[in-house]
């Protein structure tokens, strides 16, 4: 079971998303565990701060140390060895290699989210956060990106996906996209199933799928053929594409 924690001072924020779909499923069947935290319930004044401002001056407010730390100190009291993850723009990028191992993680992975112009970078200092981007953008708050991570991850929980085999044909998994998928009617205002699908020839059409995934892999991030496990014959395909575009240019 992949378990987690997310520390917010929002959990009505990560709340809607984590009881529908397969996220709920998921939990349901004991495939996750997801506590949410609300940051100032660990206040430890009579006004609940969770923020102050900054030392040295300057705009917006800096999330307490006090209240992260009595939080990941309670969680890992209470539920054992802990992974702690801030989502930053900083971090490391995310990726579904990453996905893999959170997937796989013994551990709790706790989230740490932030908001406002930063948390203490005493936080970072005195307990072992890994930092974790998941793009090139800045969000308003970790919330989001603990969120995608969490999804990324708890799909490739064998079992939370109905199919086993739809992860293994899946894109990224082996390095290429995904191809083409149709299902009925046949025909839709005028544009056609393609024929080697009604063929009920299942060697073609596996054929097909992987010179149409090569296609779209090619076309639109040629940089993840560098990593794909191809065949001879089908790096050779891709050779000859490669020529036919270039000999139509
Ligand atoms: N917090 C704000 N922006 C972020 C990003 N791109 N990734 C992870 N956490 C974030």
């Amino acid at each position: 079971m992949m378990k987690c924690d997310i520390i917010t001072l929002f959990p009505g924020m990560v709340a809607p998303a984590l009881h529908e779909s397969i996220l709920k499923r998921a939990q349901e069947r004991r495939f996750l565990e997801i506590g949410v935290h609300r940051l100032r319930d660990y206040a430890t004044d009579k006004h609940q701060t969770t923020d102050d401002v900054p030392y040295g001056g300057g705009p917006g407010m800096v999330l307490k140390p006090e209240p992260i730390f009595a939080v990941v100190e309670k969680i890992h009291r209470e539920q054992g060895e802990t992974r702690i993850i801030m989502p930053s723009p900083q971090g490391k990028r995310f990726d579904q290699k990453m996905a893999s191992a959170f997937s796989k993680e013994e551990r709790r992975l706790v989230f740490i989210c932030g908001h406002y112009e930063g948390i203490d970078a005493r936080v970072k200092e005195g307990m072992p956060v890994e930092e974790v981007s998941i793009g090139d953008y800045i969000l308003t708050g970790g919330e989001l990106a603990a969120l995608v991570m969490i999804d990324a991850a708890a799909r490739l929980i064998p079992g939370v996906l109905g199919e086993p085999a739809s992860l293994e044909e899946e894109s990224f998994a082996s390095s290429l996209l995904e191809y083409p998928q149709y299902t009925r009617p046949v025909e839709f205002r005028g544009l056609r199933v393609p024929d080697i699908l009604l063929s009920g020839n299942h060697k073609s059409i596996r054929t097909w799928r992987k010179q149409q995934a090569l296609l779209n892999t090619l076309r639109k991030r040629p940089d993840l053929l560098a990593d794909a496990s191809l065949t001879e014959d089908e790096k050779e395909w891709v050779d000859r594409q490669c020529d036919t575009v270039k000999s139509h240019s």
